[in-house]
């Protein structure tokens, strides 16, 4: 059966950064973007499933300094061949506590993540306690608009015939952990894209702001 660990694992990771290049995957650019004004060069930042570093590239260039968290040893070597992540720690999102120390960190990052994750509470009430109050997560999910099922089913790209599932997040969900674990929004954007290995959908980038601790 194939895991998302084991995809990881897997050849997919040697082609990895090739393959987010042909399909023009945007979403580090667009995080970047849209929290660029709110970070400072000496920054800490946190990348949450940080797999090979795309979505922290940006920001280390700008002068932050990179931490990284993911359950996969083969995405993390190819993290760490580019030397630019100050720590990087081998842990599975789904297990709290994060092995970071609570207020440790300025500002956090995810992309291309959240589709794995049926629930991403553990994700939140984690930011929630490393966090220092005032700093920004920016992230995106795969939206789920009215009417639409939030999970559904599609090939398992590196496992002909097989099937994985994939979630989506409306807003209404993602306001409940936001006020569940000490956030606000500050603003999103609504955009189509193809992400790595899936088909065209519906994405929508946030960036939120801590505001207090729980
Ligand atoms: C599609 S890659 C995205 C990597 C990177 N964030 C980017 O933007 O290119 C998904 C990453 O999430 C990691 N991942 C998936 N599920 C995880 C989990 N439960 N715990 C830790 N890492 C996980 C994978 O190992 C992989 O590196």
């Amino acid at each position: 059966m194939t895991t998302v660990r084991n995809v990881f694992n897997s050849d997919h990771v040697t082609n990895y950064d090739k393959n987010a290049e042909k399909v023009t995957w945007l979403d580090p650019a667009i995080i970047f973007g849209m929290a660029y004004r709110f970070v400072e060069p000496g920054d800490l930042l946190l990348d949450i499933g940080i797999g090979t570093g795309l979505s922290s590239q940006l920001f280390y260039k700008a002068g932050l300094e990179i931490y990284g968290i993911d359950f996969s040893p083969k995405m993390l070597a190819r993290c760490r061949s580019k030397q630019m992540a100050k720590d990087l720690k081998e842990h599975d999102l789904s297990i709290t506590p994060y092995p970071f120390g609570a207020d440790s960190m300025d500002h956090a990052v995810c992309t291309g993540v959240t589709h794995l994750f049926k629930d991403l509470a553990p994700i939140f009430q984690e930011l929630g306690r490393i966090l220092k109050p005032g700093g920004i997560f920016a992230f995106v999910v795969p939206d789920c608009r009215k009417g639409e099922p939030r999970e559904i089913q599609v090939d398992a790209r590196h496992s002909p015939g097989e099937k994985v599932t994939i979630f989506s997040y409306s807003g209404q969900r993602i306001n409940t952990l936001l006020e569940l674990y000490g956030f606000v929004r500050i603003f999103d954007l609504t955009f189509e894209a193809s992400a790595i290995g899936h088909r065209t959908a519906q994405y929508k980038a946030y960036v939120v702001q801590k505001t207090k601790n729980n």
